[in-house]
């Protein structure tokens, strides 16, 4: 079977998007890793992802301002344009509005640093040390427009030690990130999970 052609969506340093470059080496890996793109021009992701021979492009959100949609018909058109099939958000500092949810549904995953539905949002490792809790995690989910709250395909926990400081903890997590993304994705690609396998109600949203 051809393998499916991802895009992963990135706004800063890309280690996650590199497991994933990594993980699409392997010859029986089922996707591969056909363009990256940032919206911002900055990120230290697009050099990683150039060094690894994998085409870029910035779609920078400045210049739309406010108007996500037009910037989300630029990004949708260059994803057309490179023929994708599959997206993985990794580290894609932009919600994203129902109408771009709604054309990757079920064709979209993200990336999060903790064990959803707990700590959704930013700032997770911070928000987990404070509330005590002995494991925290990541997740790997399907893209819904209420963000961070998709049916989920993958998590792994991690124990959350006495001595954890926010850097020891992220640290912990992103390894996790690491194994779990690759694997989700190759669940996706091989059609093994969907979105209503994974509990979207069917007809939903
Ligand atoms: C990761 O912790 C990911 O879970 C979160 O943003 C971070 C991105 O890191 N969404 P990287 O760019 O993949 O290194």
């Amino acid at each position: 079977m051809a393998k499916k052609r991802v895009a992963v969506l990135i706004s800063g340093r890309g280690s996650n998007m590199t497991a994933l470059i990594e993980a699409a080496k392997a010859q029986d890996y089922p996707a591969e890793i056909a363009l990256v793109i940032s919206n911002r021009p900055s990120a230290p992701g697009l050099a990683r992802a150039r060094e690894a021979g994998i085409a870029t492009a910035i779609v920078d959100h400045a210049p739309f301002g406010e108007d996500r949609e037009t910037f989300e018909r630029a990004l949708d058109e260059e994803l057309r344009t490179h023929r994708i099939d599959l997206l993985c958000l990794a580290g894609f500092m932009r919600v994203l509005t129902p109408w771009f949810v709604k054309r990757w549904q079920g064709r979209m995953l993200n990336i999060h640093p903790a064990l959803l539905p707990q700590f959704k949002g930013l700032d997770t490792h911070r928000r987990a040390l404070a509330a005590g809790v002995k494991e925290h995690g990541a997740t790997v989910h399907f893209v819904v427009p209420e963000v961070d709250c998709g049916p989920i395909v993958a998590q792994e926990r991690v124990p959350v030690l006495e001595s954890d400081t926010e850097q020891t903890l992220a640290a912990r997590v992103l390894k996790a990130e690491h194994r779990i993304y690759p694997q989700a994705l190759r669940a996706l690609a091989e059609g093994r999970v969907s979105l209503t396998s994974c509990g979207e109600e069917k007809g939903a949203g």
